[in-house]
């Protein structure tokens, strides 16, 4: 009997048997596809691999305006898709050699709970029986699909596809659309309007890029509409057929787009329907799998970590919640706290978020105070965005002085927001940050410079 059986081998699966193998249990962790989940495979890291591509190509277009000039620079997509894989390869491989080395078996089968057993759990796996005293379910997510005409059946013919699909198209296509404004959505767009496509957004909200900070989503939808991407806000599809999506516009009217593909990205499930929960009677809501904030689901020794708890699926999220999870198996001290839980959207600029925004703010009540600059204030900005702009806005606890919420849109932002996500988690008030010492010249000073818009 293994000490815990781990299923799922993305983000919250493979680190929590690593955490766990690490500290000693042994481990059992079964995948039914290729180890590193939809985010290794089919989202967070090829997409980045087509927008470096994006971003070296567009570099080369407007060299001239930083007094280098490229003459005749393409974009391949077809190479860029296959480098896409050759990354994916990589890293794939780097999650089984970690397996390997931390003494984690793997079995690559899909897996099933069918009940109890003495001192613990069984798991069905290609009509083999596996035992273990925990169980850690991390079985991720699934796109939405929803019962829209035409969607599913278009699905199957290859005109609609999900972020797995549009991640291998042999062909840039002509006139992408995409159903969905949102993380995806707007990466997904990004990439395929610098490769060529004429990208249309259709976005059931009057605004994109969902909780966002309202001030930051306009600037990016606007940035966006500069580049040629065309957004049909507040549009409800009301059927998808060949060649064209159809949707009522916020006054009702019927309208058209035409498509030569389509991409729906609007939002992913938790899947946990057919692994057999019920036969340990593991509560579950139409959300994903009820745990509490240690990943401990009802049933003793049964823990959920990552999309599939439906509390927020980020992968850094999931790393951080299989830690939690294992951590209370050995009897740690641990908890996840979602306050300090940054965000990214790896869009076009960049836009990168933790904490409150001013809407959440105004709605949990809370007494605060904003101070925002442009992204420009900081040397290092000015010096590689030729032209470019930015924002970077903090709130701060109007009594307490502490911060609780940074917003910014720019290049690096992605890169920074750990450090603001550390502000937030470590509760450093504003004379606190003005202590720091921050490297000179980074945009990460862009924080140093909005902190000390503040008074003490
Ligand atoms: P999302 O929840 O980010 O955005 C979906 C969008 O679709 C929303 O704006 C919603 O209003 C819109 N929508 C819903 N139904 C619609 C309809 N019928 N017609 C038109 N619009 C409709 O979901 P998305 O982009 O599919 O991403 C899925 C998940 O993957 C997200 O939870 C996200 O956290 C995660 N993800 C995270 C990334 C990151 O952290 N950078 C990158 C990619 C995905």
């Amino acid at each position: 009997m293994y000490d815990l059986i781990v299923i799922g081998g993305g983000p919250a699966g493979y680190l929590g048997a690593e955490r766990a193998a690490s500290a000693g249990m042994s481990v059992c962790l079964f995948e039914k596809n290729s180890l590193g989940g939809v985010c290794l495979n089919e989202g967070c890291i090829p997409s980045k691999a087509l927008l470096n591509s994006a971003k070296i190509y567009e570099q080369a277009v407007h060299g001239d305006k930083y007094g280098v000039k490229i003459e005749g620079a393409t974009l391949d997509h077809k190479a860029v898709v296959a480098r896409r894989g050759k990354v994916v390869k990589t890293l794939v491989g780097g999650v089984g050699a970690k397996m390997k080395a931390h003494g984690v078996t793997v079995v690559k089968e899909k897996a099933k709970i069918t009940g109890r057993v003495e001192g613990g759990f069984a798991v069905e796996a290609a009509g083999q029986v596996y035992e273990a005293k925990k169980l850690l379910i991390a079985t991720g997510s699934v796109p939405v699909m929803p019962p829209i005409p035409g969607l599913r059946e278009n699905y199957k013919t290859g005109f609609v596809l999900t972020n797995r699909e549009v991640l291998e198209l042999d062909a840039v296509p002509a006139k992408l659309v995409i159903i969905g404004g949102g993380v995806i959505g707007l990466e997904m767009g990004a990439y395929y309007n610098v490769a060529g496509s004429h990208v249309t957004v259709v976005e059931m909200l009057d605004h994109i890029a969902g909780p966002t900070d309202g001030e930051i989503r306009t600037l990016l939808l606007k940035e966006y509409q500069k580049k040629g991407v065309d957004f049909r806000l507040g549009a409800k599809v009301t059927a998808v057929e060949p060649g064209k999506v159809v949707y009522e516009d916020a006054q009702g009217k019927v309208c058209e787009v035409e498509a030569d593909k389509v991409l729906c990205s609007i939002g992913r499930r938790a899947d946990f329907g057919d692994i057999g929960l019920d036969t340990i009677g593991v509560e579950t809501t139409r959300m994903g799998i009820v745990t509490d904030n240690k990943g401990r689901t009802n049933v003793e020794n049964v823990y959920a970590a990552g999309d599939v708890n439906g509390h927020n699926m980020l992968a850094h999220t999931a790393y951080r919640e299989s830690e939690v999870a294992v951590n209370t198996m050995l009897g740690k001290s641990d908890v996840m706290r979602y306050n300090a839980n940054p965000s990214v959207i790896y869009a076009k600029p960049e836009v990168a978020a933790v904490g409150f925004t001013e809407e959440a703010a105004k709605e949990a009540g809370i007494d605060y105070e904003v101070k925002k600059l442009s992204m420009r204030y900081a040397g290092r900005f000015v010096a590689e965005n030729e032209g470019g702009d930015g924002l970077c806005k903090i709130l701060v606890d109007k009594k307490h002085r502490n911060i609780i919420g940074v917003h910014m849109i720019g290049g690096y932002a992605s890169e920074i927001i750990w450090g603001a996500a550390a502000l937030i988690e470590t509760e450093l008030r504003v004379r606190d940050v003005k202590e720091l010492i921050f490297p000179h010249p980074t945009v990460s000073e862009i924080i140093r410079e909005v902190i000390w818009e503040f008074k003490d």
